[in-house]
């Protein structure tokens, strides 16, 4: 049996095709259930990682520079770190769409679910890592007031 404290990393280079944005989360899906994450966020995790991922799709790279997914889960999921990779040049820039436009939330929804998110910089090579986190907070019991007394 895992235990609470143990941490579980994945790593998995995907192609350049859109199929790869189902075959991250059917990853992601897969491995917290080999590592019997029951904390972990499951569905917030899968949309991440899916706007990640199409993001990272669509920016321009050299040649067919595969994307890197990396999936980190800490205290049975109850923590979860997912980085995207990619080869190209740009960086993430969360967008203000108006009202009538279709897209550009992406990372909207990623500020939104994310305990934090961010980008940095390869350590060899060109392009960059976005990463995002998300976190369960622990269930702590309500103390119950009985009289003037407090019971936890
Ligand atoms: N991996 C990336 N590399 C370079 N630029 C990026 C990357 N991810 C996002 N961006 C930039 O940040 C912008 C905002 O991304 P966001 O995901 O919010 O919107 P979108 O991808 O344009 O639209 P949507 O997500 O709704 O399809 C993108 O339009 C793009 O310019
Ligand atoms: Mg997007």
């Amino acid at each position: 049996m895992a235990e609470q404290s143990e941490t579980h990393e994945a790593s998995l280079r995907l192609a350049r095709r859109r199929s790869s944005v189902p075959r991250a989360r059917a990853l992601l899906r897969a491995k917290l259930g080999e590592w019997r994450a029951v904390q972990a966020p499951t569905d917030v995790g899968e949309l991440l990682l899916s706007e990640l991922v199409t993001n990272a799709l669509r920016v321009a790279v050299p040649g067919d520079r595969m994307i890197g997914v990396r999936i980190v889960c800490r205290e049975r999921g109850a923590s979860l770190r997912l980085e995207v990779s990619d080869a190209g040049r740009g960086r993430p820039r969360v967008r203000w769409p108006g009202e009538l436009e279709t897209g550009g939330r992406g990372l909207l929804i990623v500020d939104a679910l994310a305990f934090c998110w961010g980008v940095k910089e390869r350590p060899a090579g060109i392009g960059k890592t976005i990463w995002a986190e998300v976190v369960t907070p622990a269930v702590v019991p309500v103390p119950t007031m009985v009289g003037h007394s407090v019971m936890s």
